[in-house]
Parts: structure tokens; C-alpha cells; sequence
């Protein structure tokens, strides 16, 4: 067995009903930010993080991500046709940025239940769980420094963000307490999801990051449909704590929920402020909006 963390799951087989109508019939993973697929941020993340098999959870009607990640032939050959070279260049790298497989939810029930259909494609080895819809803005890519306090600790590290008050409730949240050795680590001894603030055991709220060992499958296996009458994630890691030690991580960097309109409509004015190309441009433009 490999204790590096070579693989990353990106569960993407969800019915994305937040972003309705446009995700009737294109994959929320495939909605652009700026000008990249959502999904596309997440395979950049894991690549610059060390990992080397990406390994995406689809479903019905989610074709599109296989092509996005593929060779366009028609594309590239009109491309190179008309001289366009650096769109060319833009539309190969994707088809060859990394090594991906796919497997099939073969219904959306649940977020545990994706990641346990990437069961035999992980194998006996720790690995990555990304959320797409979770982008992340970081000078030091999130999952990187996940992988780093896994290979410190030798636990599963859940990314987490500190939120204070009501905004906690949309959230699984930790219990546990601050490590000695660095603040940003979080001794996990439970969780709870979306609890009322007030039934909240800590301001540690669990994001779509995860670096897991591979006994949650087995518990994973034996999970049964929790909140929803979906198999939880969350319910396989509380079954994990029992035999593992499990840590947060509060991640240095900016999440974006971009699976919600409103999310997705601050990762737009962000990113997009980022842009060298058009920075300046799109800031006078917004001033101009807002005044
Ligand atoms: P979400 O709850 O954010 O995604 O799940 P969703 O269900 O697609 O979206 P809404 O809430 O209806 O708008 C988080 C991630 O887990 C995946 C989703 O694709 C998303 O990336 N997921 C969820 C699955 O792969 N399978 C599932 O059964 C459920």
C-alpha cells in the first residue's frame, strides 16, 4: 500500500438543482468561471498539489466533463486550420493536463455513495476527495497544504473555515479542540451537521476538501442513508473517528461556493478582478455599476 497521496476523487455526479435552470442539461461542473469550466479550477488545484490520477464521479448527462478533459479533434484541426495557435495551445492543454478515469453514480444518493463508487479506482491507498463547486483561491493550493499536515500527522484532514454566527447552520461542523502545536490544526473528536448556532460544537465549518485514509470505504459500505435519505460523507467519517484519528484544517486561502448563484457571482467578480488582461477594465466598469 502507498501512503502518498497520489489520487483524487472529485465527486460530480450531483443534480446541481441550486443552479436550475442552467444546469437542466449542462453539468454544474461545466458552468465557466471567467472562462474555465468550475471543474477545471479543482483538476489545476489537485495537479499543483502532487497528484497524479484524477479520478471523476459522473453521472446521467455529464458527458460533457469527459470531453472537456479529452481531444477535440474537429476543434483543434479548424484551430490550426485558421492559424490560431495559442487557442490551439489553450484547447490541447486541457486534453492533456492530467490522467483521469471516470466511474458512474448510477443514481445521486448521496455524497458518501460517490466517493465509495471511486472505491476501486483508489484502492488500498489514502487520497483526495475535491467538491468542483468548492474553488478556492490560495497562494499555496489548499489541497497542498492538506497533503502536508497528512503526511505530518499520519490522520484523514478535513479543510475547514472558521465561521462566526448564523452562517455556521449550512454547515457539518467540527467539535474537538486547536492543536498545541499549530492553531490551524483542529483535533477532531466529532461533528455535527448544520446544527442551529447555538448547538453548534465549534466555528469550524467542514468545506469540500478531504484527504482520506481508504478504511472510510469499508465504513462507507455499511453507511446507511442518513439526512436526505442520502449516504453522507460526513456519517462514514464519524464512523472513521471511532477507529482513526481525523484532524481540520484551517486552510489559508478564499473559498467560493460556486454550486449557488450568489457564490458563483463572487468567484466571478474576484477572478475576474484577478485577470491582468482585463483588471483594470472590469474595476472601472463595476465602479461605474455600483456608484
Ligand atoms: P451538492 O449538494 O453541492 O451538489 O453536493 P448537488 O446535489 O449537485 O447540488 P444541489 O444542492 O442540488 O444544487 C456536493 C458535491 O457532491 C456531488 C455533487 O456533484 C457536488 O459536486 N454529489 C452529490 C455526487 O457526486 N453525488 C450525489 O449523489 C450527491
Amino acid at each position: 500500500m502507498s501512503n502518498r497521496v497520489r489520487k483524487a476523487v472529485f465527486p460530480a455526479g450531483g443534480l446541481g438543482t441550486r443552479f436550475l435552470p442552467a444546469t437542466k442539461v449542462i453539468p454544474k461542473e461545466m458552468l465557466a468561471l471567467v472562462d474555465k469550466p468550475i471543474i477545471q479550477y479543482g483538476v489545476e488545484e489537485a495537479l499543483a498539489s502532487g497528484i497524479e490520477h484524477i479520478i471523476l464521479v459522473t453521472g446521467r448527462g455529464k458527458s460533457a466533463m469527459e470531453d472537456h478533459f479529452d481531444l477535440s479533434y474537429e476543434l483543434d484541426a479548424t484551430l490550426e486550420r485558421r492559424g490560431k495557435k495559442e487557442l490551439l495551445e489553450v484547447s490541447r492543454k486541457v486534453a492533456h493536463m492530467a490522467r483521469v478515469s471516470y466511474v458512474r453514480q448510477k443514481e445521486p444518493l448521496g455524497l458518501g455513495h460517490a466517493v465509495l463508487c471511486a472505491k476501486d479506482l483508489v484502492g488500498d491507498e489514502p487520497f483526495a476527495v475535491i467538491l468542483p463547486d468548492d474553488v478556492i483561491d490560495a497562494a499555496t493550493p489548499c489541497l497542498k497544504q492538506m497533503i502536508d499536515v497528512f503526511n505530518d500527522k499520519q490522520g484523514s484532514v478535513l479543510a475547514t473555515m472558521t465561521i462566526d454566527g448564523p452562517g455556521i447552520s449550512a454547515y457539518g461542523v467540527l467539535a474537538g479542540s486547536a492543536d498545541k502545536s499549530n492553531p490551524r490544526i483542529y483535533n477532531c473528536t466529532g461533528m455535527v451537521e448544520k446544527p442551529k448556532l447555538e448547538d453548534a460544537p465549534s466555528n469550524q465549518a467542514i468545506i469540500g476538501r478531504y484527504v482520506l485514509t481508504p478504511r472510510v470505504f469499508e465504513l462507507l459500505e455499511t453507511t446507511k442513508p442518513g439526512a436526505g435519505g442520502e449516504i453522507q460523507l460526513t456519517d462514514g467519517i464519524l464512523a472513521l473517528l471511532k477507529e482513526e484519528k481525523v484532524f481540520g484544517y484551517s486552510f489559508e486561502g478564499k473559498r467560493f461556493d460556486a454550486g449557488d448563484k450568489f457564490g458563483m457571482l463572487q468567484a466571478t467578480v474576484e477572478f475576474a478582478l484577478k485577470r491582468p488582461e482585463f483588471a483594470e477594465k472590469f474595476r472601472n466598469y463595476l465602479k461605474g455599476v455600483v456608484c
